[in-house]
């Protein structure tokens, strides 16, 4: 297993945590580059490539009114640029054996807020790139399945760490949990057990889906 990302100490930390079949490797996912040297390091060193989480993002505030234009391109090239990006990398080698690719959206991409025009819509765009690649893939018959996963507000470090800048943090927190129906935030294995199930042949006739795992908040 493989685990890239631009913070190369917490990358290299969570893959010592998994012990000796997690390899770290530094990637800023929005070079091209680099995704070619990632996928060629894959290939040289197991020869295939099974399975690929886009995950990397950011999250950027601020209305049409108040996002400057350049946070909004940001938010864009990390979003949404690195997803065709990785794609497009891995599928030559992929295609080789089969697999299955899972893009990280959000169930921002079906729920509109005004002060976060960027973050939704560039979420908006995983799923319709997954179906688009989905679609082109099964045309192919190269055995590589393209799912997105949608998640609600899970309670990540990243999201911790929102909650935490906010002038009020346990209101802030309350907001966020009740944004779900179910009245709660969800937690990270909430998300990694549907990826798990993406990953593995239990899902082979799931293609081109948008998974939501949001206790309700996209009803
Ligand atoms: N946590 C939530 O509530 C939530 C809700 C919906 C969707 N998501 C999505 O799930 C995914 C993970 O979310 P999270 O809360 O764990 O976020 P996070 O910010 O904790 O994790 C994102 C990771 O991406 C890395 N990253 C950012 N820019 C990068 C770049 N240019 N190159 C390489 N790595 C880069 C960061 O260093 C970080 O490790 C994201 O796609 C996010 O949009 C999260």
């Amino acid at each position: 297993m493989i685990i890239t990302d631009h913070n190369a100490e917490a990358g290299a930390a969570t893959a010592a945590e998994l012990g000796e079949k997690a390899e770290f490797l530094e990637q800023n996912v929005t070079n091209p580059d680099r995704w070619s040297e990632i996928i060629a390091h894959v290939e040289g060193e197991y020869g295939r490539l099974d399975v690929l989480v886009n995950n990397a993002a950011v999250t950027v505030f601020g209305s049409i009114a108040d996002v400057s234009y350049e946070d909004f391109k940001r938010c864009y090239t990390v979003d949404v640029d690195s997803i065709f990006l990785g794609c497009k990398t891995a599928l030559p080698l992929m295609s080789k054996t089969g697999g299955s690719i899972i893009n990280l959206s959000s169930a921002a991409a079906i729920n509109a807020s005004a002060d976060l025009i960027a973050y939704n819509s560039a979420k908006a765009a995983i799923p319709m790139l997954t179906k688009s690649i989905a679609l082109y893939c099964a045309r192919e018959k190269n055995r590589v399945r393209v799912n997105a996963v949608l998640p609600g507000t899970i309670m990540t470090p990243n999201v911790r760490s929102v909650i935490d800048g906010t002038p009020n943090p346990a209101e802030t927190e309350e907001s966020f949990a009740l944004a779900q129906p179910v009245g709660h935030m969800g937690e990270p294995d909430d998300i990694a057990h549907l990826i798990v199930y993406l990953a593995s042949d239990e899902s082979k006739f799931a293609t081109g889906a948008a998974f939501a795992v949001d206790g309700g908040l996209s009803i």
